[in-house]
């Protein structure tokens, strides 16, 4: 399941309905699909597509999508590196950025014009959409690995335009990791650098 952290105020919350609440105002959908017994082991992009095909049609005809599909990086990813810097510093798109996790994880961080910066992270199950023109970056976790499905209105379009003087250099881009607990003893992973 998701969780979110809002640094500036202390706050994370874990549960999936106050996560959708907490996300509505910025635009952003929040959605967890349970993927447990829809997927055999190591699925193919196609079985993946196959399977999600409804949530992928009811996704199209509300935000007028028209293309979807897999995207897998892990650590053997030829050129990882210089493809997650591309999308790690503080950006914009001009279409509505889409991604239902299948496995791994991810933190995205959005900037909203109103409001503190806030991190979601994302794994197994969750979909997000972050609107067009909404400040974020995005990080993998530790383990650098996520496989999502992308929805695209047009992915020739899908570039990112990068903000001046982005604030991405002033968190820590760490998951919250899967024993995070979110007590008062546990350390708050995304640190703000001065
Ligand atoms: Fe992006």
């Amino acid at each position: 399941m998701a969780r979110v952290l809002i640094q500036d105020q202390q706050r994370t919350i874990t549960d999936v309905e106050e996560i959708r609440q907490f996300l509505e105002p910025f635009g952003i959908w929040y959605e967890h699909w349970p993927t447990d017994e829809r997927l055999p082991e190591n699925p193919t992009d196609e079985q993946i597509l196959e399977e999600f095909a409804p949530e992928i049609e009811t996704l199209k005809q509300r935000g007028g999508f028209v293309t979807a599909d897999v995207i897998n990086v892990n650590p053997d990813t030829p050129n990882l590196d210089a493809m997650l810097a591309k999308f790690d510093k503080e950006h914009t798109h001009a279409e509505d950025e889409v991604r239902f996790t299948v496995s791994g994880r991810g933190l995205f961080h959005i900037h909203p014009d109103d409001g503190p910066v806030f991190a979601v992270e994302v794994e197994s199950g969750d979909l997000i959409n972050v609107p067009r023109g909404t400040r974020h970056w995005f990080n993998l976790c530790q383990e650098r690995h996520i496989r999502c499905i992308r929805l695209f209105e047009d992915p020739a379009g899908w570039t990112p335009e990068y903000v001046a003087d982005g604030v991405h250099t002033r968190y820590e881009p760490l998951c919250f990791g899967p024993n995070y607990i979110g007590t008062e003893k546990s350390v708050d992973p995304i640190i703000e650098v001065d």
